[in-house]
């Protein structure tokens, strides 16, 4: 029997993750060069590489007779430890009761986006899973690029959002961003808050790398800036390093009780409730302890001293413009500066540039700005440097921390080969064009001076 598909599935576009996975296989071919046994250079996979910590694994272990259906918005421990991790890491007073417990963030951001009523407002460049989902969704969205650095600016969101007829909009802000690491401060909140508050928008707020932020006391919550109208949501994917677990929660404005309803009704029709075991292995991970305060705070320096030594060593390399990370794993490298040399070297898209990126002598992979829902044309990367053996380092760092700034150079230099050779990799390709369209160049004018 042939299959047929729904045609509303058919006309959805394959996620950029899954089209990032299908694009490595393919162009990363097996090379017949032998010294490119290693793989390749990962600046694309947003994961983080340190183990699940030990007491989450431990209480997974010790929970898998769970067999039970759990309620669905989630177990009353989890809910209240999550409620205890928000009061206790970024000062919000939250009852366990507006609390859901999901599988992952992305599976509940998508939730919210189906409850919501209203046009999304997408500030770029984006994180990839947000655009799929709205598509998929067919709701009314548009994008709201941001200016030179990289943030929401408010007046452009008052104006945008005035152009938009809805009762309600739906704002998605990251914070800390992915793709470009930066960290939205208090002021820069309250101001977005204020058009929000004025311009009837709901602010999904994406904060699932909160825990990541490298000074940390810096982090500020949209849910306490904007508590009456902010869905928060966030996770064990990025700050306990497991992602494959599935397990995330968001956590709703004050007084959405009857939202809360008809949440619970999609929850339950959609996947009844997150695996019993996975949520009784979640709590010890939302409980607070001087364990996971210690994995917090190391796993976050680590992140801190790559992306010190990511940007640093990037910015390096002549006219590129790079986002100093102040959380996450990422940044972004803007190479648009070599805009006429890629051209000229038939580079004509972002696709195509991450395409000549990952073939040998390079092997160097990253994400290209047509999957930050930038224009094909802007030559923007995101960088994630979290290619190295996270277990090991993180061995490393406790056995000897690394002090002054020559440290942590040092520190990166020896626990990440694989990022320093890949900036240098980037580097060389860049140098390479210039040295190219200059030849270029230079024959083009020598032929042009040749009679006859
Ligand atoms: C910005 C952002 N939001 C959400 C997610 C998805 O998180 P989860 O594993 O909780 O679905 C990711 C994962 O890459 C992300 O980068």
């Amino acid at each position: 029997m042939k299959f047929l598909v729904d045609q509303q599935v058919e006309d959805i576009e394959l996620p950029e993750n899954l089209k990032l996975n299908t694009f490595l296989q393919e162009f990363h071919s097996d090379c017949p060069h032998p010294e490119c046994n290693f793989g390749f250079y990962g600046f694309a996979f947003g994961q983080s590489p340190f183990p699940v910590p030990k007491m989450i694994q431990d209480a997974l272990i010790k929970n898998a007779d769970k067999g039970a259906y759990a309620a669905v918005p989630g177990i009353p421990e989890l809910r209240n430890a999550i409620s205890k991790y928000n009061k206790h890491y970024f000062e919000l007073d939250v009852d366990p009761q507006r609390i859901y417990v999901g599988p992952g963030t992305k599976e509940l951001i998508f939730n919210l986006l189906e409850i919501l009523h209203g046009t999304v407002i997408l500030p770029t460049p984006a994180w990839l899973g947000y655009l799929p989902q709205i598509r998929f969704l067919k709701k009314n969205y548009h994008m709201l690029p941001t200016r030179a650095n990289k943030k929401i600016s408010p007046s452009d969101l008052r104006k945008l959002a005035l152009r938009l007829h809805d009762r309600q909009k739906i704002l998605i802000l990251n914070n800390p961003n992915n793709p470009t690491g930066l960290l939205y401060d208090k002021l820069e909140l309250e101001e977005i808050a204020d058009v929000c508050r004025e311009q009837s928008i709901a602010v999904i707020s994406d904060e699932i790398y909160a825990q990541t932020t490298y000074d940390f006391s810096k982090f500020v919550s949209m849910g306490k800036i904007y508590p009456e109208g902010t869905f928060v949501t966030n996770g064990l994917s990025k700050s306990h390093a497991a992602g494959g677990y599935r397990l995330g929660y968001v956590i709703f404005p004050q007084h959405a009780v009857d939202l809360k309803t008809q949440f619970k009704k999609i929850l339950a029709t959609e996947y009844t409730a997150v695996s019993t075991p996975i949520q009784h292995a979640a709590v010890p991970g939302f409980e607070i302890s001087n364990e996971m305060e210690e994995y917090f705070e190391i796993t976050r320096n680590i992140h801190k001293i790559m992306g010190e030594y990511t940007y640093n060593a990037l910015s390096e390399i002549e006219e590129v413009k790079v986002t100093k990370p102040e959380a996450t794993f990422y940044l972004l490298a803007d190479f648009n500066s070599f805009a006429t040399e890629l051209q000229t070297a038939k580079i004509t898209t972002s696709q195509r540039l991450s395409e000549s990126l990952i073939v040998h002598p390079y092997h160097t992979a990253i994400v290209g700005g047509d999957s930050l829902v930038l224009e094909r044309t802007d030559y923007s990367a995101r960088i994630a440097f979290v290619d190295y053996n996270g277990a090991k380092v993180y061995e490393n760092y406790q056995n000897q921390k690394p002090k002054t700034y020559s440290d942590r150079i040092e520190f990166a230099k020896n626990n990440a080969p694989k990022i320093v050779a890949g900036i240098k990799m980037i580097s060389k390709f860049f140098d390479l064009l210039k040295k190219d369209t200059a030849n270029k160049i230079t024959q083009k004018k020598d032929s042009l001076s040749i009679p006859g």
